[in-house]
């Protein structure tokens, strides 16, 4: 099976006509493009853990059209939990933001990985609306990439995580945000993120206490490997030109946040600059496609320069972490 890429009014009623028969289809998010499958019929879930090589143990996002949706797949603990929920729906819904609530008993466990909440998202992208508008069921949707590789903004880089595995991939341009929805847990009044994204702490505390984040890993999706390269990738803190004349590989590619100096440029095989102006919410929507095109290059290790971490930066730099972490000289000083 190789996927097609199609687009436009015929490719949402294809993409339909696929869900409708318990088939995956790849839809286009604001965040990242997402595998989706009917989170109602537990052979399409299970064909999304199959293509993706994800853990059962993994659970799944679920969307929705509105939010008036919320019932069908989820409950609430008490009147002041739907009352913040639905604050928080008025204001971030449809956009990138996740909620963790308890999951209603007729959503299959499959799809949350048998615990008992269900992670539930209204995405602003018009074509996953439509698609969504025109079926009676919400859709189980992960990253449309193999378990633990790097997250798809664009069709073209879905068909080469995924080509293989699904039919057909809905073509939507690329994604606004380039990084996956912010992660929140609605738990007696407080807010907590398990996964920094597009929406902010900043943001999100003028609806609730936000909590710190908690050490305890709690889902796969949160290990310390995940959105990861095939090279090595180590994160630079310091000047760029230090760390790369202190390597010993002869190929180094630089993943930039700026335009480096023209003297870095010269050393380096390959280099991304994810914003030459500076721009945060810029330099998420490309990270992950220069991840990508850097992990493709002919370098033998990628130098990635830290970002500020504020606003989306945090999201970022979680990602970059994660993306190092398999990485042998990740925690290498240049001192040692
Ligand atoms: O932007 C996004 O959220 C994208 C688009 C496609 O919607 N989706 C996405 O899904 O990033 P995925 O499966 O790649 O990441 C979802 C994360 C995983 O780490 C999963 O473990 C966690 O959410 N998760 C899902 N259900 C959960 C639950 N009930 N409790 C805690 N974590 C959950
Ligand atoms: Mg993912």
């Amino acid at each position: 099976m190789s996927a097609r890429i199609v687009s436009g009014g015929e490719g949402v009623d294809e993409a339909v006509a696929f869900l409708r028969r318990g088939e995956v289809v790849a839809l286009p998010t604001e965040t990242v493009y997402g595998l989706a499958g009917d989170a109602f019929n537990p052979l399409a879930v299970a064909r999304i853990f199959e293509a993706k090589g994800r853990p059962l143990t993994d659970p799944l996002i679920v969307h929705l059209p509105e939010s008036g949706w919320l019932d069908r797949v989820a409950l609430f603990d008490s009147a002041s939990q739907r009352a913040q929920v639905d604050q928080l729906a008025a204001a971030f819904w449809p956009g990138p933001l996740t909620l963790i609530l308890k999951k209603h008993p007729d959503l299959p466990d499959l799809v949350t990985a048998g615990i008992q909440d269900v992670a539930v998202r209204v995405t602003a992208h018009p074509l996953f609306q439509e698609v969504l508008r025109q079926l009676n069921f919400p859709l189980s949707a992960p990253s449309a990439n193999r378990f633990g590789k790097i997250s798809p903004t664009s069709a073209e880089d879905v068909r080469n995580e995924l080509g293989g595995m699904i039919p057909l991939i809905l073509e939507g341009g690329p994604c606004e945000h380039g990084m996956e929805s912010t992660i929140v847990a609605v738990k007696g009044g407080d807010l907590e993120i398990l996964r920094p994204g597009p929406i902010t702490s900043e943001q999100l505390s003028e609806y609730g206490h936000v909590a710190p984040p908690s050490e305890v890993v709690k889902t796969p999706g949160s290990l310390p490997s995940h959105y990861a390269p095939k090279k090595e990738l180590q994160i630079i803190e310091s000047d760029i030109m230090d760390w790369i004349s202190a390597s010993a590989r002869k190929n180094p590619a630089l993943l930039a946040f700026r335009s480096p100096m023209p003297a870095v440029i010269e050393q380096c095989t390959a280099l991304e600059v994810l914003s030459c102006s500076g721009d945060l919410r810029e330099a998420a929507a490309h990270f992950y496609g220069a991840l990508r095109r850097l992990d493709q290059s002919k370098s033998d290790i990628i130098f990635a320069e830290a970002l500020p971490e504020v606003g989306i930066g945090v999201a970022i730099m979680d990602r970059m972490r994660r993306a190092s972490h398999g990485s042998r000289h990740a925690s290498v000083s240049l001192h040692e």
